[in-house]
């Protein structure tokens, strides 16, 4: 980078030399206390392209217009928290990488879609999480509490291992087009997890999770969209795990 004490010859060869490149952040702003109106507001900033669209927002953010909202905690694809749609796909900020996605072009910013926008890219997570929520996502046993761990083979441990991935960022969710037109549906996350104890081995709660499902706003509604499994950041299949809820209703074999 140039500095005030360089000449000429040796700014332009730091320059040269600078990794940094100028990119637009266009991100769609909305603020309830300000205006009704959405607006699309344009960032130039100065950023490696070797670095995340989440460090963008952080200096957008820290140096530009400290206003700007949108969340984030751990930065490392763990708590889910940072979500959005980065030029028209759901992506976590902390994992995408701002060379991957062209930086020639502005870098469209909006919130992940189904869910009402609170402010800029802050949506209201509430239904997403009373979904989640209906489905028990925890192991349901009776009978006396044991003395050491439940035991379960490694074949079976295998039967739900993908979809103990989910960490709730709602990327899958938020890409559905049925989740979009009626926010009633159960959605891709909710399934997931109620995929990932139905599948259990050591869990008793499995009928009443499919009779859950079996709901007009449950599994039936999936379009096969493909959509979630696309978004996913974990690499979840997703479609195929909706895919075995339904047989798994069918056939009531776990
Ligand atoms: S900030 Fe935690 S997953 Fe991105």
């Amino acid at each position: 980078m140039a500095t005030p004490t360089m000449d000429k010859a040796e700014a332009e060869a730091a320059a040269a030399a600078s990794p940094y490149i100028t990119v637009t952040f266009r991100i769609r702003r909305f603020n309830p206390e300000v205006s009704d109106e959405v607006q699309w507001q344009d960032f130039p900033i100065e950023i490696d392209p070797k670095e995340r669209v989440l460090d963008g927002l952080h200096k957008i953010k820290w140096d530009v217009d400290g206003s700007l909202t949108f969340r984030r905690s751990c930065a490392h694809g763990i708590c889910g928290s940072d979500a959005m749609r980065i030029n028209g796909r759901n992506r976590l900020a902390c994992k995408t990488l701002i060379k991957d996605i062209n930086p020639e072009k502005p870098i469209t910013v909006e919130p992940i879609k189904g869910l009402t926008v609170l402010k800029d890219l802050v949506v209201d997570m509430e239904p997403f999480f009373q979904a989640y929520r209906d489905v028990m996502p925890f192991l349901v046993t009776s009978g006396n509490e044991p003395t050491r761990e439940r035991l379960q083979s490694a074949e079976d441990r295998e039967r739900f291992d993908d979809t103990t991935k989910c960490i709730l960022c709602a990327a899958c969710t938020s890409s559905c087009p049925v989740f979009w037109n009626d926010g009633q549906y159960f959605g891709p996350a909710a399934i997931v997890n109620a995929h990932r104890f139905i599948f259990d081995s050591r869990d008793e709660a499995g009928e009443q999770r499919l009779e859950i499902l079996n709901d007009k706003d449950g599994v039936w509604r999936c379009r096969t969209t493909f959509n979630c499994t696309d978004a996913c950041p974990r690499g979840i299949e997703v479609t195929k795990a909706i895919q075995e809820v339904k047989r798994a209703l069918i056939t009531r074999r776990f």
